[in-house]
């Protein structure tokens, strides 16, 4: 089956992106045509920054994930539903151990800046614009530091600037 996109401006995302982090999931997908990886993410943000229409996903260095972020200008995050045979590969297994994709059973859609996967109903592509790992002296609330970095793996905070929206039929 084709799913048709129409792009959307960012202020006219009809979802509340706080209940789809943190209910339906994210995929965050880095790279590029033949060379990307994709992993399960529900904690990220919407908003306003320099002077655009941003969003702000947070990364564990151990990722697979992150390499890409690194390596290429783009991410995407595709929302698919709440499609949890899709997040239990994507958010248990490493790219780096395995084909997440055939295991997965995704559908990329690639070209030379970025990728996002048929499956999704909804997709931000965003081009990075601030990547830093958070430290451990900057948390005023130090409840948060014991809750969960017990292993000091703090999340790299990127940022960047919502370039394209894309909505399926
Ligand atoms: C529901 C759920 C949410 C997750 N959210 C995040 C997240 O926001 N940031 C993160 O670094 N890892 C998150 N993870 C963990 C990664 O998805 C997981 O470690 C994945 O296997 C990493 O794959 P990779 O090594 O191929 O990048 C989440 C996992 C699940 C199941």
């Amino acid at each position: 089956m084709i799913t048709i996109y129409k792009t959307i401006d960012p202020k006219n995302i009809k979802d509340n992106l706080i209940d789809c982090f943190a209910n339906e999931w994210a995929l965050i997908t880095a790279g590029v045509e033949g060379d990307f990886n994709t992993m399960t993410a529900s904690w990220g943000f919407a908003g306003e920054m320099w002077g655009a229409d941003s969003l702000a996903v947070v990364i564990r260095p151990q990722r697979y994930t992150m390499e890409f972020i690194e390596k290429n200008d783009y991410f995407t995050v595709s929302f698919c539903g709440k499609n949890r045979s899709i997040h239990k590969v994507t958010g248990s297994k490493s790219g780096r151990d395995c084909d997440k994709v055939l295991e997965a059973g995704l559908t990329p859609i690639e070209n030379d800046k970025y990728v996002y996967f048929k499956e999704a109903r909804l997709v931000l592509v965003v081009r990075t614009q601030f990547v830093q790992q958070m430290r451990a002296e900057a948390f005023t609330d130090k409840a948060v530091l014991d809750k969960w970095y017990p292993d000091k793996d703090y999340h790299n905070m990127i940022i960047g600037k919502i370039e394209k929206v894309l909505v399926s039929d």
